[in-house]
């Protein structure tokens, strides 16, 4: 295989990982590293410090480097760095999923125009190869849906908040104390994490350009132990969801939010801090990938893997494969939330008043909602009730109209939550 001279943007937890990773092969030698700060001593043995430079654009700027392996993170610097150095002709290997989701589009016309290639196995659910399958080996496939779990880090504050009966806030500190979440969480717990990387695998699976942007996204800070205790009871489990579907019309529709997943799905065993993607085909059916979704090693995997199909593809021919050239020409159209179509779980606090189950019955029918569950959880000490509905099929703005108008009846007080359930 071709030796490859190589320069990486970014020597935290990715990139270290790299670069152990690299020292089992001969062929790749790692020619720079850029940091942020060049005095911060790195926990590698016997490392040449000599190699560290705080200035990346002696890498994107380099002649002597054929790769440039982005682990950076974030818009900026690394947009501006990666441009130069797709016009400097050289490939790019990069794990950065918010880049990708926000400027994928520019910077994947940039490589086309420079017969270049940008592979980002790692950016979409860590160690778990998913990107180079869907554009190699399921190409003849028309995929149609995908669910999936893509943040580690809510799904491991989920599983221990169903484990031991947690409060988010209790679960969110012990993750952070094992080092499972950031000291600020937001980008995890909020569900852009999981909706960059969705927007990517929806991308290339759909063929056709998501929109960020038009995502609609929402993160699990607001479950609360007794939804979870309550899913319990009902035969699920609450999971953040990251879904994809092209729907019979051919527009698209692509979220993030938390669901309850019933507990025979294959998607309600994942538990931790582990990441597992269905995917729907045809003619492949159905697909489940799983495995670690972030951590150096695992993602060291992906990205080395990627640098070596670089390295065979330009051996080979100078020519790369067309299919791991990403390219989208068609815009997907992609539908709002109102318009989306599930079943719900909505918990809601109203007074303890006979007459109240019916209000909710009434309001629902009017509002084309069938109520496939409806249970009272107990009586609170100031005279209010705990109601869980879980409804059949509906239209999701058919379910806001009822919530406006039940929280208009005098009985009902608040309504606590309302999640889409998975079947
Ligand atoms: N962590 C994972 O398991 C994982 C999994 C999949 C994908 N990713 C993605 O991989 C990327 C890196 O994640 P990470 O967890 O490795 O991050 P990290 O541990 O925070 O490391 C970031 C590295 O980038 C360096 N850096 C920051 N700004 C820079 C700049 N302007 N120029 C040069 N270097 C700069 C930092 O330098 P200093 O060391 O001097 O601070 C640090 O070495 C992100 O896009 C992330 O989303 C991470």
């Amino acid at each position: 295989m071709k030796n490859l001279k190589v320069g990486i943007i970014g020597f935290g937890t990715v990139g270290t990982g790299v670069y152990k990773v690299l020292q089992n092969f001969n062929n790749i030698e790692i020619v720079k590293i850029a940091v942020k700060n060049i005095n911060k001593k790195r926990d590698i043995e016997n490392f040449n410090y000599n190699l560290l430079t705080d200035n990346a654009e002696e890498i994107v700027n380099n002649p002597n480097i054929d790769v440039v392996i982005e682990v950076a993170g974030g818009v900026n610097p690394a947009l501006d760095l990666l441009k130069i150095a797709i016009k400097n002709k050289k490939h790019i290997v990069t794990a950065n999923k918010e880049l990708l989701a926000k400027h994928g589009s520019e910077l994947f016309s940039l490589a086309k125009e420079n017969k270049i290639l940008i592979l980002y196995e790692a950016a979409v659910a860590g160690g778990i190869p998913i990107i180079m399958p869907i554009k190699t080996i399921l190409c003849a496939n028309k995929i149609t849906k995908i669910a999936a779990i893509l943040n580690g880090t809510t799904n491991y504050i989920l599983t221990k908040m169903g484990e031991k009966d947690l409060s988010y806030d209790v679960a969110l500190k012990q993750a952070q104390e094992l080092g499972y979440a950031e000291t600020d969480p937001t980008g995890d717990v909020e569900g852009f994490d999981a909706a960059y990387k969705i927007a990517i695998l929806a991308t290339i699976s759909f063929n056709k350009k998501v929109d960020i942007n038009k995502i609609y996204r929402e993160g699990i800070t607001k479950i609360t132990a007794q939804d979870i205790k309550s899913a319990k009871e009902l035969g699920y489990r609450i999971k953040l969801i990251a879904m994809g579907q092209v729907l019979s019309d051919g527009k698209i529709d692509v979220r993030v939010h938390p669901m309850l997943v019933a507990k025979k799905h294959l998607l309600a065993k994942i538990n931790n801090a582990t990441n597992s993607i269905m995917l729907s085909g045809y003619p492949v059916g159905d697909l489940v990938l799983t495995g670690a979704g972030a951590g150096a090693e695992p993602t060291a995997s992906s990205v080395v893997g990627d640098l070596l199909v670089i390295a065979s593809e330009l051996e080979s021919s100078n020519n790369p494969l067309p299919q791991a050239i990403c390219n989208h020409s068609q815009i997907a159209n992609q539908i709002n939330i109102g318009d989306t179509f599930n079943e719900y779980y909505i918990a809601i606090n109203a007074s303890n008043n006979p007459g109240v189950i019916g209000v909710i019955g009434t309001i629902c029918g009017k509002n084309n909602i069938n109520i496939s569950t409806i249970m009272q959880k107990g009586i609170n000490e100031d005279n209010t009730a705990e109601i869980v509905v879980i409804t059949e099929v509906s239209k999701e703005s058919d379910i806001q109209n009822a919530l406006k108008e039940m929280l208009h009846s005098d009985c009902i007080k608040k309504i606590d939550n309302l999640l889409r359930v998975m079947n």
